[in-house]
């Protein structure tokens, strides 16, 4: 309708939902942001003009980019009470647990003041959770270092906040690097939205309900944290790590592809991408970007990579079950370059993720046809029968 073209691949039936967020062409590997590609977005945008396009559902005109990046930079502090949070979990808790954790308690701090019927305040809660997850999320970090928290800073960008609060200590001054902010805000914009994937669906189906925002992108990330889905990056690298070698590599392929092993090749497969997944073709390139400008070469991990890769893709197994790297493969030795541990790396794709989840709650929430979601089940147990006593059975 009014020329946006609608695209049914066959799976009317099996589609959990209409949206006009983002599209995916599994079968040719496109992604479309509405109706822009992620390489194009990546390349020439950044991550707060990404944010703006899937909330709004345009490019922001310059004025309206302004007004939009200044609502997000004055919202980034967090209460300060919130810090009391963070010192009941263990030092060694991961960092996935405590965001699971204080995303879902910022509720106890919004909740009331939400009406998710009001547009105006759906917008406030909107930009208070893009503004303050990377709070959060640096937030998480330092205490699993053992660090001060860092406060934001409002003369920083969105993506040089987030690595000077990570990475900034008291006791020295820290610059922020601009070629490596730049890789980490198209960090970002690569892992914003990504259609109805487990965690997307996962905020929708809460949100159906008239929970309050916070608690359902608290329920996104608790399911990201899956090895299958966001929690793949962290469990890509510590594969790489394992693998090691190259020569270790047919080992691993042929682990792989024995259906009795568990073992999967992580960072590979994807449940609708049976071509290359776009994003990873950009991930590959910053990934070389960021090795190239803190110097490191010949990196080993990469190399394991890059191997991989190749020995896959010219496998009849992974080529017959059209399985190619995901976002995951090479996203884990590019966070790692940054100095991030990996269990800090599903911590970053719920960041980025945030602004998905929130546009798509957001259109659910403003579709007048939404009801609260229901799935049925096919029944397989027993059919019915009479209750038998105890001494009888
Ligand atoms: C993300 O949905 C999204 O959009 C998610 C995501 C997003 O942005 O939100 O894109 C992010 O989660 C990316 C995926 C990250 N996960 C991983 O990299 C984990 C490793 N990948 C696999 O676990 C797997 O590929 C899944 C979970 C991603 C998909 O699982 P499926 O649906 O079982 O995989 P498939 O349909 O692609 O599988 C086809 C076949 C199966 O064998 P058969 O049952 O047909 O005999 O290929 C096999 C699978 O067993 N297979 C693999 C494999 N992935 C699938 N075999 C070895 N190694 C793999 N990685």
């Amino acid at each position: 309708q009014s020329g946006r073209f609608t695209y049914d691949p066959g799976f009317t039936s099996t589609a959990s939902c209409e949206s006009k967020i983002t599209f995916i062409d599994g079968e040719a590997g496109v992604l479309l942001h509405r109706g822009y590609p992620i390489d194009q977005l990546a390349e020439k945008g950044d991550f707060i003009e990404t944010c703006y396009l899937l909330l709004e559902g345009e490019l922001p005109t310059e004025s309206q980019y302004q007004e939009f990046e200044r609502a997000i930079t004055y919202h980034t502090m967090v209460h300060e009470q919130l810090n009391y949070l963070y010192r009941g979990f263990r030092r060694d808790a991961h960092p996935m647990a405590i965001m699971t954790g204080v995303v879902g308690a910022l509720s106890a701090f919004y909740h009331d003041s939400t009406d998710i019927n009001d547009p105006e305040q759906r917008m406030i809660a909107s930009r208070r959770l893009i503004a303050k997850m990377p709070t959060i999320a640096a937030m998480a970090y330092k205490y699993s270092m053992g660090q001060p928290f860092v406060y934001p800073r409002n003369e920083l960008s969105y993506a040089e906040n987030f690595l000077h609060m990570c990475f900034a200590v008291p006791a020295e001054d820290y610059k922020v690097d601009p070629v490596l902010a730049r890789a980490m805000d198209r960090i970002f914009i690569l892992h914003a939205d990504h259609e109805q994937n487990a965690s997307t669906s996962t905020v929708r189906l809460a949100g159906s309900s008239g929970a309050n925002p916070f608690a359902c992108i608290a329920a996104g990330i608790a399911c990201l944290w899956g090895p299958s889905h966001g929690g793949a990056n962290e469990a890509a690298l510590n594969m790489l790590m394992e693998i090691g070698s190259v020569d270790r590599i047919p080992e691993y392929v042929q682990k792989a592809k024995d259906k009795n092993d568990p073992f999967r090749l992580m960072g590979f497969g994807h449940r609708v991408y049976k071509n290359y997944d776009p994003r990873a073709k950009v991930m590959q390139q910053t990934c070389h970007e960021v090795l190239n400008t803190l110097g490191i070469k010949d990196d080993p991990l990469l190399n394991v990579a890059m191997e991989l890769e190749k020995i896959a893709l010219e496998d009849e197994y992974f080529v017959e079950k059209k399985l190619y790297p995901n976002i995951d493969f090479y996203s884990g030795i590019t966070l790692r370059a940054l100095g991030f541990p990996t269990t800090m790396f599903t911590v970053l794709f719920a960041l980025a993720r945030t602004v998905g989840w929130i546009a798509q709650w957001k259109e659910m929430i403003e579709d007048p046809s939404q009801r609260i979601g229901r799935p049925r089940q096919l029944y397989t147990g027993y059919p019915e029968r009479p209750y038998v006593g105890r001494g009888e059975r």
